[in-house]
């Protein structure tokens, strides 16, 4: 391709440059979505539009893994953050906002008696199990879901330290006799069951409350990782929707709207055993995350935002299941776990076809200005409303038609797969 038929020419550039200056290239959420793009940059964003780097404009139902809620650069948000930067963002010692806004969050989740404050999702759900490490005195954790990058998010993983498997032990959000089972094959030694609710599908009462039983039953801390659903499911969290009552809480992503910031809620009997632990780091304590959230808080309850998330999610799904049947492609649309946080993804019984078709469709949406993630649930934010659902249903149909037609040779070979 010529250089100045290449649709991607800034972003390619800075991919080339960022092999030469960056380890590892980039991070890994910004590698290449398809295989005939490069890494995407980007270089602004205003409500729910970005621009990339060759200056094109994209309806983002990314948002950076959903750390946007309210919109990219929300004024209010950002005008919060940014006084607070003016103030000296890291202070020595304590800050009042520390207490302020451990205290608006607790107002915001009265289940909870004690806020801690953090920077990213990881270090919260590692903080949580340290803490719930130290309240039980046992060491080993139940999870399901993804926690984060930490060692003992990945403990199969060959670099990691050996042994990391006999410790973190997995089980499935819909089948509580497998997390029954673990205890019973390790008893008196699960810390910590920790659960991100999005992977009981479909989100019941009964099936979580089954699982906080177990937890309980058996003496261990039940820690709901809320980092995805936390402030954006509706009223404002999972354990609020299902009336749960987990012992601890993690939030992040949407709590911030973009500045970084993460929480861990509990009890007070629970949070008592962080008094002293070692769960600190020299940026926990700046302020302009905390700033952003309280902001972030104050104008998702002034605009119903969560509420009005759902509702756009919802027609997002039901206009891409439509579609799909109208396409006879195999592509299935659903919350994981709710409207909020949609999916539309192939669904044929091999693994390459789905790979191709979702590859395909993505493509096709980015040429017609709407970035997804082939292989990721979609976020959709409150800026996000009745012409960004138009226009991305639009592009879906015509991308879809335009797979229906070109990729013939993916279409036979998913012939017989089930249409959803
Ligand atoms: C449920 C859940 N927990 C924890 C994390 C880790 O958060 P972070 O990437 O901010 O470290 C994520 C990130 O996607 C997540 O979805």
């Amino acid at each position: 391709m010529s250089p100045a038929a290449d649709p991607y020419r800034a972003s390619r550039e800075l991919a080339e440059r960022a092999e030469r200056a960056i380890g590892g290239a980039r991070h890994l959420s910004g590698r290449a979505l398809v295989e005939e793009q490069p890494p995407l940059y980007f270089t602004r964003g205003r409500g729910p539009r970005v621009i990339d780097a060759d200056g094109r404009s994209y309806i983002d139902w990314i948002l950076s893994y959903g750390a946007v809620f309210l919109g990219h650069a929300d004024p209010r948000v950002d005008e919060a953050a940014i006084d607070q930067a003016r103030r000296g963002a890291l202070l020595p010692l304590n800050h009042a906002l520390h207490v302020e806004f451990a205290e608006g969050i607790l107002a915001r989740f009265p289940r909870f008696e004690r806020a801690m404050f953090l920077k990213t999702g990881s270090e919260a759900t590692t903080a949580a199990l340290r803490i719930a490490r130290r309240a039980t005195g046992r060491r080993k954790v139940a999870r399901c879901g993804y926690h984060g990058w930490h060692d003992w998010c990945l403990p199969l993983e060959p670099f990691v330290p050996e042994g990391l498997a006999e410790q973190v032990l997995e089980f499935r959000a819909g089948a509580p006799s497998s997390l029954a089972a673990l205890f019973e094959a390790h008893p008196g030694e699960i810390a910590a069951v920790v659960l991100a609710p999005e992977m009981l599908l479909p989100p019941s009462r009964e099936g979580y409350r089954a699982l906080i039983e177990i937890a309980h039953r058996h003496g261990a801390v039940f820690v709901l990782d809320e980092v995805k659903t936390g402030v954006r499911i509706a009223p404002g969290s999972i354990h609020q929707r299902y009336d749960l009552a987990p012992d601890i809480v993690t939030l992040s992503k949407a709590l911030g709207n973009g500045w970084p910031i993460a929480v861990v809620l509990g009890s007070q009997a629970v949070m008592d055993h962080a008094r002293g632990l070692h769960c600190s780091a020299t940026y926990h304590g700046e302020t302009t995350g905390m700033a952003a959230a309280l902001a972030t808080l104050a104008r998702s309850t002034e605009l119903g935002a969560a509420e009005h998330v759902e509702r756009i999610g919802d027609a997002l799904i039901a206009g891409l299941a439509e579609l799909a049947r109208e396409a006879e492609l195999p592509f299935v649309a659903y919350g994981e776990p709710l409207g909020a946080m949609p999916f539309f993804r192939s669904s044929g019984d091999r693994s390459d076809e789905r790979v191709a078709l979702d590859a395909a469709f993505a493509r096709e949406m980015a040429i017609r200005g709407i970035l997804i993630h082939p292989r990721h649930l979609w976020f959709v934010s409150a800026s996000h409303g009745e012409p960004e659902l138009a226009q991305t249903l639009e592009a879906a149909r015509a991308s879809l038609r335009v797979i229906r037609r070109r990729d013939g040779s993916i279409l036979e070979r998913v012939a017989g797969s089930a249409i959803t």
